[in-house]
């Protein structure tokens, strides 16, 4: 499976690193593939080139850069796309879009021919390095779509590269999720609880 990342920032070169260890062919898409640097065994291209060869496409870019992106990597269509974003205010502490849409939705909208699917937005870059873990324990990727292979897809990805999955429901759940990343990002930053943690649904056995 072919999986392009588009972006080469903290999450692009975190999310790179664990599933191309996990075994996958990972490619980051570039704005600037000639400077852009990528972990061991991953390769860099302009985004056209390498979101044609994807089968699942990665959006590690800011929430307000995503039209752009699509743009530029000629619609999407047909790809599973996983959106990891979260439409944060200038200051990270409030989201900007919610309620009755969500960035996952907004996106969809955008690409209306791909398979979008919302996961990874409550997980912190830094714990891409721990190889998913917070301690000893998996991090928990919340995944919500509405394209059942899609979903199960972008779910089989996270379990390999190391992390618990909950199955969430539908797209629209996405109004829900990006909420958590921003308590997640309140109580990291805000509270100064650093980026080593990460949410999760507890369920008696
Ligand atoms: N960081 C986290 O812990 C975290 C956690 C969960 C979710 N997220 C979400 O993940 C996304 C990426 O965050 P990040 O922390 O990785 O950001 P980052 O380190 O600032 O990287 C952003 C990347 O987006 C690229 N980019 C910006 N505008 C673009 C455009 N118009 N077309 C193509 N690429 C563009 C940048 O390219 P250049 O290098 O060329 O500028 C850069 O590679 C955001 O939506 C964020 O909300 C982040």
């Amino acid at each position: 499976m072919n999986i392009t990342i588009l972006g080469t920032g903290n999450m692009a070169q975190g999310l790179a690193t664990v599933l191309s260890k996990a075994g996958y062919a990972v490619t980051l898409g570039s704005r600037d593939a000639g400077k852009a640097k990528a972990p061991a065994g991953v390769k860099v291209e302009d985004i056209k080139t390498s979101a044609a060869k994807a089968d699942v496409v990665f959006l590690a870019v800011p929430f307000t850069a995503v039209a752009e992106a699509v743009a530029n990597a000629g619609g999407l269509a047909g790809k599973t796309v996983v959106d990891l974003t979260n439409p944060l205010t200038a200051d990270y502490m409030g989201l900007t879009i919610g309620h009755d849409t969500s960035a996952a939705e907004e996106i969809q909208k955008l690409a209306p021919k791909a398979k979008v699917v919302k996961a990874f937005n409550t997980i912190f870059a830094s714990l891409f390095q721990s190889g998913g873990k917070v301690g000893a324990t998996p991090a928990t990727v919340f995944v919500a779509g509405d394209d059942e292979t899609a979903v199960k897809t972008v779910g089989d990805i996270a379990s390999k590269a190391g992390f618990a999955v909950i199955q969430s429901g539908g797209l629209k759940v996405a109004r829900y999720l990006e909420p958590v990343a921003g308590l997640n990002i309140a109580l990291g930053y805000g509270k100064g609880l650093g980026t080593s943690i990460a949410p999760t649904w507890l369920r008696a056995a």
